[in-house]
């Protein structure tokens, strides 16, 4: 009937791996997502580095595997010395990205301890917008040279014996971005970091470097940019780095749910430009996407101006989305896109993670609770496993206003030869009508549902709060049943699923 999408599921449609990188997210200080995010010594459960207890947990239930770091737009004013040595003697700095102060009571060490708490891999951004080459140079021969210079031997003399051998480095952040400190041409903006990447890999050669694409799809400059860029830097950088938020404009939820329409024209239109320098400069080695800021984000931009005059607090309250279930609809749906597209995006950040816009939410010294957007990536990270199998579908398509007709359901699966597991991550993206999700399990003989959970609500405004978390969350879906070598399950309007599939 009209209301059903076919799917087809075969082992041999094989995408890539899932990438564990996937799944990494963003620590900026920004607002509340250091200090009293993952930082409060005061707090009840901080231990005695003053790292919350609950974050570092709620971070691990997340599934967290990378954490890009200090920014962001912050990292483009920042001075990573400010942050190391005896914590009294730091100075307190103006941020003139979000207009307020940092007493740099966190730094690159306390960052690091905590990563190593979180067990997530960092992944460190230098600063392209008010410095350059040296400052880039120093910090990484602060952090990965053993021993016997001036800045490996600083951080010896800061009580960290061993480098810390970090392999992932941004070269700046959206340097594209009128409203970014420094912010350049992509001419210039291509020479520095070319030469910035080339005399880091003079100093480690295992870097992986990210070099700056676009800020959004949207943006004038949009491929010329990541053209000019390649060009310049194609042999000294690993990844191009792409930002996308989404949000639901003049209550137009159809085209918000359809999102990762753009996430996936803007992934393919990336990796094609990178192809095409890579033929013209004949190089051999392919450059592949560091999605490294990606999310639902309601204060637009021109919105969401930090506070403004003499008054530069710390740790101000910005950027606090309270996300609903469709929200959450569009992040589950986001990282099917991502997934679906492991071929080329190799690392993916999750914009941010505690306070600023952020799955992760606390009170300063007080409670801390899940976003509705927890809960798709903390499941997909989980159930992810093995190869991403491209699906063929046959889906119902609905009119969007910003995208034209959109098939309602979307999905994406992985394949774990070894264990034999398979698991559907799928979306009804329909305002309206549930859709019947019918896929053919050819070449998966034998396949037993272990379980499937649905994440919807009748009323998908609903947002947690610190007083109630819990009462939509996502919980079992009845209506799903394996027969003749097929898995069906009743997926209602605006709603997220996982449905996971094992050997009898
Ligand atoms: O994640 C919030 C901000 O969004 C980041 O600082 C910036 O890189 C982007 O514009």
């Amino acid at each position: 009937t009209s209301h059903t999408a076919s799917l087809t599921l075969d082992p041999a449609f094989v995408v890539g791996p899932v990438r564990a990188r996937t799944f990494g997210s963003f620590v900026e200080h920004l607002g509340r997502c250091v200090y009293t995010g993952i930082h409060d010594p005061g707090h009840a459960t901080a231990d005695a580095d003053g790292f919350r207890g609950d974050v570092l947990e709620l971070t691990k239930e997340l599934g967290v595997s990378t954490v890009r770091y200090p920014g962001g737009n912050f990292v483009s004013g920042y001075r990573w010395e400010d942050g190391v040595g005896p914590v009294e003697q730091r100075p307190t700095r103006l941020d003139l990205a979000w207009h307020s102060s940092d007493p740099n009571t966190v730094g690159v060490d306390e960052f690091m301890r905590w990563a190593a708490k979180a067990e997530v891999e960092p992944m460190m951004a230098v600063n392209l917008g008010t410095r350059g080459v040296q400052e880039a140079l120093d910090l990484l021969e602060y952090c990965n040279v053993p021993s016997g210079s001036y800045f490996s031997d600083l951080r010896r003399a800061n009580g960290v014996e061993e480098p810390y051998r970090i392999k992932m480095w941004c070269l700046g952040n959206e340097m594209d971005g009128p409203w970014q400190i420094g912010h350049k041409t992509a001419e210039e903006y291509a020479r520095l970091a070319a030469e910035t990447a080339r005399a880091m890999r003079m100093m480690d050669p295992n870097l992986e470097l990210v070099v700056c694409g676009s800020s959004s799809s949207d943006m004038p400059t949009f491929g010329e940019w990541e053209r000019v860029v390649l060009t310049e830097a194609y042999e000294f950088v690993d990844h191009v780095s792409a930002h996308a938020y989404y949000w639901e404009e003049n209550g137009d939820l159809a085209s918000f749910l359809a999102s990762a329409v753009d996430m996936d024209h803007f992934v393919e239109s990336v990796a094609a430009t990178a192809d095409a320098v890579r033929a013209a400069g004949k190089h051999t080695k392919r450059i592949n996407i560091s999605f490294d800021e990606w999310n639902v984000w309601y204060q637009k931009r021109a919105e969401s101006r930090p506070p403004t005059g003499d008054d530069w607090p710390v740790a101000p309250v910005l950027l606090e989305d309270r996300y609903n279930v469709a929200d959450a609809v569009v992040v589950g749906s986001l990282l099917i896109s991502l997934l679906r597209h492991t071929d080329r995006v190799h690392a993916a950040s999750l914009a941010q993670l505690v306070n600023v816009i952020a799955p992760i939410m606390t009170e300063p010294g007080g409670r801390s609770w899940r976003q509705t957007i927890f809960h798709p990536f903390a499941l997909t990270s989980r159930f992810a496993a093995g190869e991403v199998l491209r699906i063929a579908i046959d889906s119902p398509r609905e009119d969007t206003a910003r995208f034209g007709e959109v098939p309602v359901l979307d999905a994406v699966a992985t394949h774990d030869a070894e264990t034999g597991d398979v698991t559907i991550f799928a979306v009804n993206r329909s305002v309206t009508s549930s859709v019947r999700l019918d896929a053919d399990l050819r070449g998966f003989p034998g396949l037993r549902l272990v379980e499937a959970q649905t994440l919807s609500n009748p009323d998908h405004t609903w947002a947690a709060t610190a007083d109630d978390a819990d009462s939509v969350v996502p919980v079992a879906n009845d209506s799903a049943a394996v027969a003749d070598g097929r898995v069906s399950a009743e997926l209602p309007p605006v709603s997220w699923s996982v449905l996971r599939l094992a050997r009898a």
